[in-house]
């Protein structure tokens, strides 16, 4: 074991691991445990040296830097702590200062870990004022504007992770290096920046920040492809964040630059909805943290799955579909040759059902869990599959879900990062809508969340992906929103074997889900698993969405059973993964819908 591995074990709190076993229709489901945060399988160290370490992310440069800090002998949570904040700079869509996110981290050896640092409702929320005074909805405000803003995590989650899992070979200053160069001496637009600065809805609410304008549209044109993006402020708080730590963020000019921003933004929105300030404070901004939770560790078809705990739905409805779908023996495995049974329209049907149990739960039982009476150990039992597939028949139920049109941002992005020593980071960082609320803190040079507009509005009122809530999710001061985002990572034993996250809202769900059935289950390659066409299905609305590529007959049949199918153009979620085979081979598959990019270290 190698010093830094060493150094990280032994910061690990003592294991408190709870496993529930139990038989299932004749199948062992194994346990399913919400284990304690350093949580050891069995089996101890895997002694193999990969290949190689590779970090793939939605940006190839942001990727080359990940991939040259484990050249220099960073381990896997220092590699994606400087990905991530070289995707603050070059990926301005969806990397970010100003929004938050979770992290999954498994060691060579077992131990998992689970971070939270997603924004969080400053103390002035409050939910009364988002209603008329005829108690309509003014839903809108928790989107691109300034009440949308959540506290932001990713400071300090970043911040966190390098300390409690860095591999102290690697100085804070360095892994914020290559973003402040980036930010200093600037980086060439690529055509997905050059294409998103162009769509009308983006440029409207980035042209009403007077910052975003004056980046974004200097001369009131967007920049184009292959123009150089230098970004001063940023540089500059970057560099007092590399020197000082999160408290250059959370306090001082950083601090204030944030609050006279949301201030500014606040009193100047319509006639109407002006407010005399923002919500977020300077004593919001000092007093968040992240925070450590137990991550979701959960055995599947002699795996274990290691993923994230509320306030992400996406382990509980990941671990909830899969399982169910094993002991249904319906996803493709179950007896039959995993290859050639792929999706067919039995296992689509039951994956579909399974889902709206699933969401169904989403919406009406999660939410942040600090602020929750009950436990949410049910949702992860055994008890729960056995209950769904004593409910699955063989055509769609029938259901009365609220009608939820749903509109859509990008602006979440996935790091997967292994190092050579067996180490695995999944990471996934938001602002929400594509380039969050719009708003650029002016002296500070990044872009600012929307984040509350997670938090359930209640009465069937929809949030921008389509998704309904109740009193679990409902906001409040304090309280960080229900998210979907699911970085997840699949064991072994002791090995890593996947390592996988994506953006896409509630569809990042549905896409890791399908991309873990095609990888483990159908035996796909993980580049086919990862390309393949995908269906979504989130309770409420009904239909289930298709993207292209599925075959007519397979659709006709689910119709028959009495499913609502919808078929879309657009593809969606963008899934970055990386696969460990048993020879210590290392492989990534970025997604092909969004051009991004997976870069290995070069040296053995
Ligand atoms: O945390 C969530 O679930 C959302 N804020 C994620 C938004 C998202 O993935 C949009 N990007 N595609």
């Amino acid at each position: 074991m190698s010093a830094g591995r060493e150094a990280a074990a032994t910061r690990a709190p003592s294991a408190r691991v709870r496993r529930f076993r139990s038989e299932l229709r004749g199948l062992s489901l194994g346990l399913a445990c919400l284990a304690a945060a350093g949580c050891r399988s069995s089996g101890g160290p895997d002694e193999r040296r990969l290949e190689r370490g590779m970090v793939v992310a939605e940006h190839p440069i942001a990727a080359e830097v990940g991939a040259a800090i484990l050249e220099r002998g960073g381990n896997a949570a220092d590699a994606a702590v400087a990905t991530a904040l070289a995707l603050a700079v070059v990926y301005p869509q969806a990397g970010n200062l100003g929004g938050g996110g979770f992290a999954v981290w498994c060691s060579n050896g077992g131990e998992s870990l689970a971070l939270d640092f997603r924004e969080t409702a400053p103390r002035a929320a409050d939910a009364a004022r988002l209603f008329d005074d005829e108690g309509r909805p003014l839903a809108d405000l928790l989107l691109w504007s300034p009440l949308g803003v959540g506290v932001p995590g990713s400071p300090a989650g970043l911040h966190e992770l390098f300390r409690r899992c860095g591999s102290g070979r690697i100085a804070w200053s360095e892994l914020c290096a290559p973003g402040i160069e980036l930010a200093r001496h600037g980086f060439r637009v690529d055509a997905h920046l050059a294409r998103a600065l162009r769509d009308p809805d983006d440029r409207a609410r980035l042209e009403r920040s007077a910052g975003a304008r004056q980046l974004f549209y200097p001369g009131g044109e967007p920049l184009r492809e292959g123009d150089v993006l230098v970004q001063r402020e940023l540089a500059a708080t970057l560099s007092a964040y590399a020197e000082r730590g999160p408290s250059a963020f959370y306090g001082g000019e950083t601090a204030r630059a944030i609050v006279a921003e949301l201030d500014a933004a606040a009193a100047a929105l319509p006639e109407g909805e002006r407010w005399d300030a923002g919500w977020i404070s300077l004593e919001d901004l000092r007093g968040y943290g992240p925070k450590w939770r137990e991550p979701i560790v959960a055995r599947w078809r002699g795996r274990e799955i290691v993923t994230m705990p509320p306030p992400s739905s996406g382990g509980i409805v990941l671990v909830q579909t899969l399982r169910t779908l094993e002991a249904l023996g319906v996803d493709g495995g179950g007896g039959r040759a995993p290859a050639a049974a792929g999706f067919d329209a039995r296992a689509v049907h039951s994956t579909i059902e399974t889902l709206r149990l699933a969401f169904r739960d989403r919406a009406e039982r999660m939410g942040d869990p600090d602020f929750l009476a009950s436990p949410l150990d049910d949702l992860v039992s055994d008890e729960w599959v056995e209950r769904a597939v004593a409910r699955i028949g063989e055509r769609a139920a029938e259901g009365e879900e609220p009608a939820t049109p749903a509109r859509e941002g990008s602006s979440t992005t996935h790091v997967s990062v292994v190092d050579r020593d067996g180490n695995a980071v999944a990471l996934t960082t938001t602002l929400n809508s594509t380039f969050g609320s719009g708003m650029l803190v002016r002296g500070a040079g990044f872009l600012l969340n929307d984040e509350l507009d997670d938090f359930a509005l209640g009465g069937g009122i929809a949030n921008q992906f389509g998704l309904v809530g109740g009193e679990a999710n409902a906001i409040r001061p304090g309280k960080r929103p229900l998210s979907s985002m699911t970085p997840t990572i699949l064991r072994r034993g002791p090995h890593v074997e996947l390592v996988l996250g994506s953006p896409g809202g509630p569809r990042i769900i549905t896409a890791v889900i399908e991309v873990l059935l095609r990888a483990v289950v159908h035996r796909e390659s993980l580049e086919s698993a990862v390309a393949a066409p995908r269906f979504h299905q989130q309770w409420s609305p009904r239909p289930t969405q298709f993207e292209p590529g599925w075959p007519a007959a397979l659709l006709d049949e689910l119709r028959a059973r009495g499913h609502a199918i919808e078929t879309r153009e657009r593809r969606w979620a963008s899934v970055q993964a990386i696969e460990v085979r048993p020879d210590g081979g290392v492989e990534g598959a970025s997604d092909p819908r969004t051009g991004g990019a997976s870069a290995a270290t070069r040296w053995r």
